[in-house]
């Protein structure tokens, strides 16, 4: 597998928290990309490595994929104390509710890939496993991360005139 640059998505929106979270992320992204190097070739056939060569990179991928797991429960925790801390308003009420529900969406489908990788060839299911992830934090990033940031942003003369 040829070396790909860090994963990109924003995880700039000026929370401390929820910023260095993304950025944890976007770490496990990347080293999910060096599970397999060139041997299993451009098609990721993990059969026409040495076993013990498959059976290192499945563990390597399933330690990441557990970090992940671990990481995106504290962030979506982290997230969820955030949006408590907001004043209590129409806007606010239908942005977390909003953001919980993708949160719990995502959570399933994350647990229902983490359950395959069990069987599967490791170059494959890194490949697929980082998919699944990036394209969502990307979209997830964009629409309601920087909103919360946002109104955790609001100045708090402003939050209280609008609450
Ligand atoms: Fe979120
Ligand atoms: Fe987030």
């Amino acid at each position: 597998m040829s070396q790909v640059a860090m994963p990109e998505f924003r995880y700039d929106f000026g929370n401390s928290g929820i910023d260095a979270d993304h950025s944890a992320l976007a770490m496990i992204l990347e080293a999910l990309e060096q599970v397999c190097d060139e041997s299993a070739g451009a098609d990721c056939r993990c059969d026409v490595c040495p076993e013990k060569k498959t059976r290192s990179c499945h563990g390597l991928l399933k330690d990441l994929c557990g970090r992940m797991q671990a990481l995106l429960l504290e962030h979506f925790q982290r997230e969820h104390e955030l949006m408590n801390s907001l004043p209590r308003s129409q806007t606010t009420k239908a942005h977390c509710e909003r953001h919980r529900r993708a949160h719990v969406s995502f959570s399933t489908r994350y647990n229902l890939a983490a359950a395959k990788l069990n069987d599967c060839q490791p170059a494959i299911g890194a490949r697929e496993l980082e998919s699944l992830v990036l394209d969502w934090i990307r979209g997830h990033a964009l629409e309601f991360d920087a909103e919360l940031s946002a109104l955790l942003n609001r100045p708090v003369g402003d939050r209280q005139r609008r609450a």
